[in-house]
């Protein structure tokens, strides 16, 4: 397949099981998430197997540290070949990460303000603009730092679209099927009213990962977006 929107997420302990989904995607998918989990088990080793077979990866680590770090960790990532990956939306790290990546072809992707936290969480951190505000200044941030893109929910796309203009990548998770079961997310959105909503790609996980039959769920999300 040349282009899909489609990104599965690889939320798996071990290498093997994430190696047999793959497996039974076959050529059905090209472009997979690595998350902190299947990091923290197998390392860059996994990102490295699935660009020898000719697939896509979004690495999907949320750097946050000092610049110097960010740097040093991004220049390592884009030498490794991974095409996406995402670091939290704050002007440092972003300057940092945009320098590591020098002129490789590593997309960054800004994480605005994490899904889990809500208006609570973000005035307890002591920011008085609330949420939706916070994310359209990180999202402006993003793009004066010069970042590819933005992780944003598919409900709020169409929102960040119209700050970051058409050049942007969007890529939203929390997209389900109509009729698939939601498991933790509450905000969720079919794949049909992400890509309508201005998404360029969103990632599906436990609907196709954890299906018996994983690449019929895959094919089954495809014809919806045809
Ligand atoms: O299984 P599910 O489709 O819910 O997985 C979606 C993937 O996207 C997971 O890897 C999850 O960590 C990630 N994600 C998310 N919601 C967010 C941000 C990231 O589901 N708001």
């Amino acid at each position: 397949m040349t282009h899909s929107p489609i990104i599965v997420a690889l939320d798996f302990e071990t290498a093997e099981e994430a190696r047999s989904l793959v497996r039974a995607l076959g050529v059905t998918a090209g472009f997979y998430k690595v998350g902190l989990e299947l990091y923290a088990a197998t390392g860059m080793d996994f990102v490295h197997e699935l660009k020898q077979q000719g697939h896509r990866v979004f690495l999907d680590l949320k750097l946050y540290d000092i610049g110097e770090t960010v740097r040093r960790a991004v220049a390592q990532i884009a030498r490794a070949g991974a095409d996406f990956l995402t670091i939290h939306a704050m002007r440092p790290i972003m300057a940092a990460a945009v320098e590591g990546k020098g002129d490789s072809d590593l997309k960054l992707l800004g994480v605005t303000v994490l899904t889990s936290f809500d208006e609570q969480d973000v005035r307890a951190m002591g920011y008085a603009l609330g949420v939706s505000k916070l994310v359209e200044l990180r999202v402006r941030h993003a793009m004066e730092k010069g970042l590819d893109g933005i992780v944003c929910s598919a409900l709020e796309a169409a929102r960040v679209r119209k700050i970051t203009g058409p050049e942007a990548i969007l890529v939203t998770p929390g997209v389900r099927s109509t009729g698939a079961n939601a498991g933790d997310q509450k905000r969720i959105a079919t794949p049909a009213q992400a890509i309508k909503n201005g998404a360029n790609y969103f990632v599906i996980g436990r609907q196709v990962t954890r299906s018996a039959e994983p690449r019929d769920e895959l094919l089954k999300i495809l014809s919806e977006i045809a």
